[in-house]
């Protein structure tokens, strides 16, 4: 398994280009199912989880072709000859639940295996099930995979309320209805950019789409959806990422292709913190303002408030803020695995259940830490790059799941990063 290994202490300037959004990616890919046109992507990012979905995908019979390195997947789904998403692959990534949607939706059956538990958290799939079964979805849950089946072969339009936000859910139900018999209208759905892209590259295969980008979705199916082409959306949460390490190491750097509109609720906090953010003719250009950030406190929220995605490495740069901040992660449960790993490197945090609190410390201390789920690996390379001394964080597997070419964007700004084969 390889290992990154940084050493802290300089300043970072430069510019860093944001790639097309993963957890878009992962939403737009099964939308090929829905349609026997092609459906290409532009922008999409070179990630090993777009790898997992590609083999997903061709395991259903769709065809998936990556081309201009990866930044274009041309996708066709002439013909889907098997309609069972294995165990061996979901459980390798999440996401893999949302062919379940669109297989149903087109040809009226499918089975799918239960994506199991995960290191942030329970994750249950429940919600996407609720929506389907609203749909008309017979479902039976046998020998961990979710049998479905949609009677007289097609689903049709229902109202789904969910009791909570959740992006996949409100992703699954949204991909079902465009092709379900009559109106779907999804209450309380996730409002995300990813959400938004989806709808829009479907609107472009022909779906009718009402309330995109609010929390209530009015689906009007239709008979048949065709081929399209469509950009993938900036990656918001690799932009975040980014604009961090200007925020931690001092310096600065410009971010190419971001939107202040992706990234609202944190960039306040930036402000809050002392960390000034100007939008250029390119993208986005971060500074900090003083020596040192304050401190500040973070809710986690649905969008538009503080993604979960970005707590992990927001409590990278406050633990070395002036003074002591209160970090509350309220979507899920279990995602502070990252600060046992930022305590080694001399940091003071004390995690009570979903509230985390950070004592800021002058300066981090490099040392051999480790990486537990994707967010966290990030948190803790962007903690190494301020530290005294030399960070190994290993099990960067996780990394390469949600961030390409770190070593080299990061490198590119000044930082000395270099990746260790195993
Ligand atoms: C997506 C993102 C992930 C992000 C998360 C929240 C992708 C591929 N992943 O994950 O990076 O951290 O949104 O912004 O897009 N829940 C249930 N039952 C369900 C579904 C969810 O209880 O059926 C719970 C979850 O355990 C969690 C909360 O709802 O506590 C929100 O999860 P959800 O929004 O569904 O996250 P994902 O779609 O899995």
């Amino acid at each position: 398994m390889d290992s990154i290994l940084v050493r802290g202490g300089g300043a970072l300037n430069g510019v860093i280009p944001i790639a097309g959004a993963k957890n878009a990616c992962l939403t737009l890919m099964p939308a090929t199912l829905l349609t026997t046109e092609p459906l290409t992507l532009t922008n999409a990012p070179r990630l090993s989880d777009i790898l997992t979905m590609t083999q997903l995908l061709g395991s259903l019979g769709a065809e998936v072709a990556s081309l201009q390195g990866g930044q274009v997947l041309a996708m066709s789904s002439h013909d889907i000859h098997n309609h069972t998403a294995d165990y061996d692959i979901v459980r390798k990534m999440r996401a893999s639940i949302l062919v379940l949607g669109p297989m149903l939706a087109r040809d009226g059956h499918a089975i799918v295996s239960l994506p199991g538990g995960c290191a942030i958290g329970a994750r249950p799939v429940d919600l996407h099930l609720r929506a389907l079964e609203a749909m008309g979805a017979d479902l039976d849950l046998r020998d961990g995979y979710v049998h479905a089946k949609a009677p007289g072969g097609r689903l049709k339009g229902a109202v789904v309320e969910f009791p909570f936000v959740s992006v996949g859910a409100t992703e699954n139900a949204l991909l079902a209805a465009t092709l379900a018999k009559g109106t779907t209208v999804l209450k309380n759905a996730a409002r995300e950019p990813e959400i938004v892209d989806l709808a829009q590259c479907l609107q472009r295969m022909g779906a009718q789409i009402d309330g995109i980008g609010t929390s209530t979705l009015t689906i009007q199916g239709v008979d048949r959806l065709g081929g399209a082409t469509h950009p993938v959306v900036t990656d918001r949460i690799e932009l975040g990422t980014y604009m961090l390490a200007p925020a931690i190491c001092g310096g600065e750097v410009e971010l190419l292709g971001g939107r202040m509109d992706l990234v609202g609720a944190f960039c306040e906090k930036l402000d809050e913190a002392g960390v000034s953010v100007e939008e250029t003719p390119r993208g986005l250009k971060v500074k900090r303002r003083g020596d040192r950030v304050k401190a500040v406190n973070v809710v986690t929220e649905p969008f538009p408030g503080f993604p979960t995605d970005l707590q992990a490495q927001m409590m990278a740069l406050l633990c070395t803020a002036d003074g002591v901040s209160v970090l509350e992660e309220r979507i899920f449960e279990n995602r502070f695995m990252h600060a046992p790993e930022l305590l080694r490197m001399g940091a003071k945090i004390d995690v009570h259940g979903g509230t985390a609190t950070v004592t800021g410390v002058q300066k981090l201390k490099g040392a051999r830490v480790m990486a537990t789920d994707l967010r966290a690996s990030i948190s803790l390379i962007l903690a190494g790059l301020a530290a005294e001394g030399e960070t190994v964080v290993s099990r960067v597997y996780h990394l390469d799941r949600g961030y390409e070419r770190v070593e080299e964007k990061l490198g590119a700004c000044g930082a000395h990063i270099e990746r260790i084969a195993s």
